[in-house]
């Protein structure tokens, strides 16, 4: 058993909270891996002996990012619809079909290189952990493809066969349920741990949306809902009552949805990459937090409403734009997206948890917010084991 000692580290954010102090940091901070888990954390002075040494230098250690909401299996990209809207278009999600119509029309390897190049990207940047989702193959054979294909990349897989309703069940909407709830599902789910509605109008309302989301969950996946992003609606409060782990967007939401959320073990996770690229509002943070509701930061990766990987980003669109302290927003990108995945295994550095963290060329969590857009990400390690620096 080969064990790898971090130390020389000026600041450890834990996110093993203490009173008064949620990230849980220690100064002068020293940590032992062993076999890919965090063996020991304390006080330099007291460090235990090891195989190896990596030397932070001085700089912040953090647990690496969990990224709880990401689309990265698809074909093509759609620059000129971003284009278009920063000349004034608004976003509807009318251009998921674009991206189905090159999904299907591409091969398994190129799909795979696809998702191998933004999961090695979203690591760069320091994210250790990324659900993926399926949602624009739309047919029982490519949402199963593409499930196949994320699970070799994530344990944190998520079947959106109602991401949107497919142009050749267009004028029959109750037929494509009826195919998501039955053969879709049934080759989804061996692949999938999650099942995700796209709730909103003009994607799937809210008795579509309940019957997908129970079919999933009686065939033992657990339950995230997109809610409540273009408009307000149901989404966000059915996601509550079926227990779902984490509702995605939250970007109109009434008092009702606020206290739904605040009485739940339910976490919204903000996308403000979405209200980055489609020129929109952005959620209001504050007022999720101030009621008490817990809230996630993640990427939103995908072709058409957030086309990044960065995890650094957000959180600076978070500090910056919805008013999150940098605190706040750096525990929501760790450990709140280790709960909206319902995880105790990452997004912490404690004993027994996955020795998943990064060294940040900087002395403190506040750079990620401070230093928008440099790359601070000095060194990942994951399940103990440094990735090649870029
Ligand atoms: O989360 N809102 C639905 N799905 C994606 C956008 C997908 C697309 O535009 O291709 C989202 O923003
Ligand atoms: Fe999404």
């Amino acid at each position: 058993m080969s064990s790898l000692l971090v130390d020389n580290i000026g600041e450890l954010v834990t996110n093993d909270a203490r009173p008064g102090d949620p990230l849980g940091v220690r100064r002068d901070a020293a940590l032992l891996v062993e076999d890919g888990e965090v063996a020991w954390v304390g006080p330099a002075r007291y460090a235990p002996a090891a195989d190896r040494r990596l030397d932070a230098q001085g700089a912040a250690v953090l647990p690496g990012f969990v990224d709880s909401h990401a689309h990265l299996v698809f074909a093509g990209d759609r620059a000129a619809e971003f284009a278009a809207r920063m000349a004034g278009e608004p976003y509807t999600g009318g251009g998921i079909r674009t991206t189905v119509g090159a999904t299907r029309a591409a091969s398994d390897d190129q799909l795979r290189a696809t998702v191998r190049r933004l999961h090695g990207e979203a690591m760069r940047q320091g994210t250790t952990t990324i659900e993926i989702k399926s949602g624009y193959g739309l047919t029982v054979a490519d949402e199963a493809r593409s499930l196949r294909i994320a699970a070799e990349f994530s344990e944190d897989t998520t079947f959106l066969g109602a991401h949107v309703v497919p142009a050749e069940y267009a004028d029959r909407p109750d037929d494509y349920v009826g195919l998501v709830c039955g053969p879709m599902l049934a080759a989804a789910a061996p692949h999938a741990r999650w099942i995700d509605v796209f709730c909103e109008r003009g994607a799937f309302d809210v008795d579509h949306t309940r019957a997908i989301l129970a079919g999933g969950q009686a065939a033992g996946l657990g339950v995230r809902v997109h809610a409540n992003q273009l408009g307000p609606g149901p989404g966000v409060r059915l996601g509550v009552e079926l227990g779902a782990a984490s509702v995605d967007h939250c970007t109109h939401l009434t008092g009702a949805d606020v206290d739904a959320l605040a009485g739940s073990a339910t976490v919204a996770t903000l996308l403000p990459g979405a209200e980055f690229s489609t020129r929109s509002p952005y959620p209001d943070a504050r007022r999720l937090l101030d009621a008490g509701v817990t809230v996630a930061l993640a990427t939103d990766c995908n072709p058409g409403s957030s086309y990044t990987s960065s995890m650094p980003l957000c959180i600076a669109l978070a500090v910056r734009e919805m008013r999150m302290t940098p605190a706040e927003a750096v525990w929501a990108a760790t450990a709140g997206g280790a709960r909206a995945l319902r995880r105790d295994d990452v997004g912490v550095l404690r004993r027994g948890a996955r020795a998943d963290l990064m060294i940040l060329d900087a002395p403190s969590h506040l750079h990620l917010a401070y230093r928008p857009g440099v790359p601070l990400i000095r060194q990942v390690l994951h399940n103990g084991v440094p990735q090649c620096p870029h």
